[in-house]
């Protein structure tokens, strides 16, 4: 049973710039066929961006005065208990190779998790739209970070984010705490 992440197969890593955003893609990529090419029967469910982690990246760059947002890069995130649970489905299932990826229910540009997020925090920040260069963020601003088909999570972003950031009071990340950062998009 392996967790991948949507697009790892669509998000063609080349250059230093590709391997310094997307690096986490490649690995992801390479950890599926480890799996694949064990000899052992498997199931490989690839999911969009976690709540948890998308609240991560803003709230770190919402430190910044002026905060750049890549244009055009969209994300479908997803809630983590909603994969946890597709994970438990899948692993008292039978193996069954690559499943069908999982995606949560909406696609947002990240501009728009920003601004939520600086709302629910009741922050003000300027958003300044960045284009990045390389084949990677190409590929992400046509959408290989999506599963716009596989649509299947039901909490949304905005319950979300009201639960864990609601009514302005934020908690703040302790020291231990799982959000601590750990991975790029
Ligand atoms: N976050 C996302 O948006 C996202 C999206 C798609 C797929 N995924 C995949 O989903 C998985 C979990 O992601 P995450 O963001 O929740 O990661 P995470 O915050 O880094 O958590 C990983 C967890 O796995 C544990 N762990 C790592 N290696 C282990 C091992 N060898 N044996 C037992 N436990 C181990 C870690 O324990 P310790 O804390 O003790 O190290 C930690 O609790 C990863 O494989 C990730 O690539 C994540």
């Amino acid at each position: 049973m392996y967790i991948s992440v949507v697009g790892a197969d669509r998000v063609p890593v080349v250059s230093g710039v590709d391997r310094a955003m997307f690096g986490y893609f490649d690995s992801k990529l390479a950890g599926e066929r480890v799996v694949a090419e064990s000899g052992l029967p498997w199931t490989t469910l690839r999911a969009t961006q976690f709540y948890d982690l998308i609240l991560l990246v803003v709230r770190q760059t919402a430190k910044l005065p002026v905060i750049p947002a890549p244009a055009g890069v969209r994300f479908q995130p997803v809630d983590a208990g909603e994969v946890a649970a597709r994970l438990v489905e899948l692993a008292l299932g039978s193996p069954a190779g690559l499943v069908p990826e999982m995606g949560g229910p909406k696609v947002y540009d990240m501009a728009e998790l920003l601004r939520s997020y600086l709302r629910a925090s009741r922050r003000r920040r300027t958003i300044v739209p960045i284009r990045l260069p390389g084949k990677a963020f190409r590929a992400v601003r046509a959408g290989a970070n999506l599963a716009r088909d596989q649509a299947v999570g039901h909490r949304t972003w905005e319950d979300f984010l009201a639960e864990r950031v609601g009514r302005g009071i934020e908690r703040e990340p302790k020291a231990n705490d799982p959000e601590g950062p750990r991975q790029t998009l």
